[in-house]
């Protein structure tokens, strides 16, 4: 009896030191199975009770009652203590400064060339004109033959053209069907011409290819802006009037302006269209070839050929049309010195144009 009794209460103190030490839920638990368990210590004790007098019985059992209730309140209090540190401890881990000053997210910007398809989109849009595209892969249908640019034509020798190869060619030929790359957006005005009822004023910005060897001034891969209007009575004198308002509202109201004639198989009459030079103001300077002019546009009277292409009828209606680059007029607004760079996605150069201007 006096044996069961001391062991009874010689656990009664280790396990509340043993739980009271436990680190973690884990070890609570192992300590559950340990005493509380099928083969847990108490349990063997409380088995064992069988063997005592009977006389003995009532008061070991009472107080073997007494340590497992103790033993179940520890492991309660062990784990309820434990769930509060953990508690505390993530508090104070994750613990949010709401006074912290915030991470500046980054904000991107446009690039330099689309700024200015978005200033001349807007200088059109308040002529009246609206945004009309086409595709980048053309035909040379669409390309040349509908702008009165016939095979093997003289004048194809203006667009150096990148081919798109027929399919399994070995060496490659150029598609059958005629699939190049666009070596400018002129294919656009058919494609307006066949979807829209006049009146059309349409403006078409978008990218186009050569076969060009690069350098500083030349690229592959550009950008144009395309215009078109055709009705009864477009003139000569409209496009004349519309491209000196266009030059002063991109380049400001003083800007000087003349045009000279031109040669484009599509316009007749056509011209070109030049400003004093943006960077010696018309004194003469390298970048103008000494001139005091740069061209920045071509323009003229829709040939009857291209209006009857996009289903037009000559009898009844005339149009004027004009293409620009949009890559000379980027480098000369920034005074950048190399064409390459735009297309160079370096964000070293990139980034100097996040005032848009
Ligand atoms: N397509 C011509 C080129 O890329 C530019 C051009 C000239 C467009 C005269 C026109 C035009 O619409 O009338 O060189």
């Amino acid at each position: 009896m006096d044996e069961m009794r001391d062991r009874l209460q010689e656990l009664r103190v280790t396990a509340a030191e043993q739980l009271a030490a436990a680190p973690d839920a884990v070890a609570v638990d192992q300590l559950r199975t340990a005493l509380l368990g099928r083969s847990g210590v108490l349990t063997v004790l409380l088995r064992d009770l069988g063997t005592v007098p009977a006389a003995d019985r009532p008061a070991l059992g009472q107080l073997a009652n007494e340590v497992r209730s103790e033993v179940e309140g520890s492991i309660l209090a062990r784990l309820a203590a434990l769930q509060g540190t953990a508690l505390e401890a993530r508090l104070a881990a994750e613990r949010l400064d709401m006074s912290a000053p915030g991470r500046p997210s980054r904000i991107g910007h446009l690039h330099p060339l689309m700024t200015v398809e978005r200033d001349l989109r807007e200088i059109f849009h308040a002529f009246g004109f609206e945004v009309f595209e086409g595709p980048e892969i053309e035909t040379d249908a669409m390309n040349f033959e509908a702008l009165n640019i016939p095979p093997d034509h003289p004048s194809r020798d203006l667009w150096d053209t990148l081919y798109v190869a027929e399919p399994g060619s070995d060496p490659p030929r150029p598609a059958e069907d005629g699939t190049i790359l666009r070596t400018h957006t002129s294919p656009v005005q058919i494609r307006a011409m066949q979807a829209l009822q006049p009146p059309i004023r349409v403006v078409t910005p978008g990218r186009c290819y050569r076969y060009e060897a690069v350098d500083a001034g030349h690229n592959f891969e550009f950008f144009q802006v395309e215009g078109l209007v055709v009705d009864h009575d477009s003139s000569m004198a409209d496009l004349k009037g519309m491209l000196e308002e266009f030059a002063r509202a991109l380049y400001g109201e003083g800007t000087r302006t003349r045009f000279r004639p031109g040669y484009y198989p599509f316009t007749e009459p056509s011209v070109a269209f030049d400003v004093a030079c943006l960077v010696c103001g018309g004194g003469g300077c390298p970048a103008c070839g000494r001139t005091g002019w740069m061209t920045i546009l071509g323009a003229g009277m829709v040939h009857p050929a291209v209006l009857v292409a996009g289903g037009i009828d000559p009898d009844e209606y005339q149009g004027y049309a004009f293409g620009m680059g949009l890559d000379r007029i980027t480098l000369l607004r920034h005074g950048i010195p190399d064409l390459r760079l735009l297309m160079s996605a370096d964000l070293r150069f990139l980034s100097q144009f996040s005032a848009g201007r």
